[in-house]
């Protein structure tokens, strides 16, 4: 049977790929290391013992020479330890390790035993799957999102289809009742215009509805040339339905000049409402004489640009990331849908949207849409 001597014995450590350094147990000096661990480091053994653990190591707290020497002791009075350390080589290079110090006692005193192999490898695939997973759970909650969106689509479809109707007819009623009222002279004003304004409300209901349809269906099919002047003129009866019983003051400043772009009318108009009735609902905590809303449309560097500035208290720092994301609100009972819609007709127009604090106090939301040609 064979029987491995002293020299075969250092012959097979000589020649395992594992990379071994021998640390005195006490001192925690280097004694000696085998061929593998010499050129993984680059050094000579004459170069190496007298280096001590910072000169191997990187500057990162984790590989700080106190912890290496904790480690090593750690390892002397338990037998075994094992740690991810960072050598250096002598050309500077690091090499991320798992290295394993293990006490046997040679030539009549302790030694430290350290084995230690790359796992740089192995760390840079793990890093790429944490990042791959990582990439996956931010995908699948798009996808979600996307799903939930399309899925509010359909059912604006729907909505849509199944609104017009009993529109169509409470329309119809409420003229019928304005002939009537017409024909008998006792007819009370107030109730004529009330019901006239219901006929209004009933219409622009019907309009949305209409162009939610054709809007799902396909862009350019409802896409006209339109002064956004004369759609923030449109809006501003809307608007004023809010902001009154709000006790809001409106300062609507049209610009002198055209604004023509090219987009779907009452969805822009819809974005308006959307933003203005954000900037009142920001503002009823205010004192009355501070609740200002004022929209503003202007010509900027080649775009028609539309602006809601209110006098609340600004964007909380946590919603800024995520307001025109969706499913995001800070009141009681939102939706969070409004900005999204937004962000998204918006961006149907080739046109961008974006929101500011004002200081000291208040937030301004923008939207710009490319102008056309006159
Ligand atoms: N003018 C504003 N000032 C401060 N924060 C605002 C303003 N407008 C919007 N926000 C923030 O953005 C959030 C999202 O607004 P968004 O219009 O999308 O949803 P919502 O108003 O909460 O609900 P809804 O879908 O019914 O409109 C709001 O809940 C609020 O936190
Ligand atoms: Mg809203």
């Amino acid at each position: 049977m064979y029987q491995p001597n002293h020299h075969d014995f250092q012959t097979l450590i000589e020649a395992m790929p594992i990379c071994t350094i021998l640390h005195d147990a006490q001192s925690k000096d280097i004694l000696w290391a085998n061929t593998a661990a010499l050129s993984a480091l680059g050094f000579t053994l004459e170069e190496l013992i007298p280096l001590k653990a910072p000169d191997m190591t990187r500057d990162a707290p984790k590989y700080k020479r106190s912890i290496g020497l904790r480690w090593l002791e750690r390892a002397a009075r338990s037998g075994q330890r094992t740690i991810e350390w960072c050598y250096r080589s002598k050309a500077g290079v690091e090499i991320l390790s798992e290295a394993v110090a293990t006490l046997v006692h040679l030539d009549g005193r302790d030694v430290l035993m350290v084995q230690f192999r790359d796992i740089s490898r192995e760390d840079k695939v793990k890093r790429d799957l944490i990042h791959a997973e990582e990439a996956r759970r931010v995908s699948e909650q798009q996808l979600e999102y996307l799903a939930r969106y399309n899925a509010m689509g359909e059912m604006a479809v729907a909505i849509a289809h199944e609104l017009s109707q009993p529109l169509a007819a409470t329309r119809n009623f409420i003229e019928g009742a304005l002939i009537r009222l017409g024909d008998t002279h006792s007819a009370d004003q107030g109730v004529h215009w009330g019901l006239q304004s219901a006929v209004r409300q009933v219409e622009h209901a019907s309009t949305i509805i209409k162009s939610v349809r054709d809007y799902v269906v396909k862009l350019e099919q409802s896409a006209e040339r339109v002064d956004l002047n004369e759609l923030l003129h449109e809006t501003q009866y809307f608007i004023s339905l809010r902001a009154e019983p709000s006790q809001v003051r409106l300062e609507i400043t049209p610009s002198a000049e055209p604004l023509m772009v090219h987009c779907e009318r009452v969805l822009i108009g819809q974005v308006i409402l959307n933003l203005a009735f954000n900037g009142i609902e920001e503002m009823s905590g205010l004192p009355v004489e501070r609740r200002v809303l004022r929209l503003r449309a202007c010509r900027d560097d080649g775009v028609a640009r539309l602006s809601v500035e209110d006098c609340g208290r600004g964007i909380q720092a946590v919603a800024q990331e995520k307001i025109f994301d969706g499913f995001f609100s800070s009141k009681v009972g939102g939706n969070g849908i409004g900005l999204a819609l937004c962000k998204n007709i918006i961006g149907r127009h080739h046109g961008d949207i974006w929101a500011q604090n004002l200081e000291p106090c208040g937030a301004v939301f923008s939207f710009s849409l490319p102008l056309v040609g006159v």
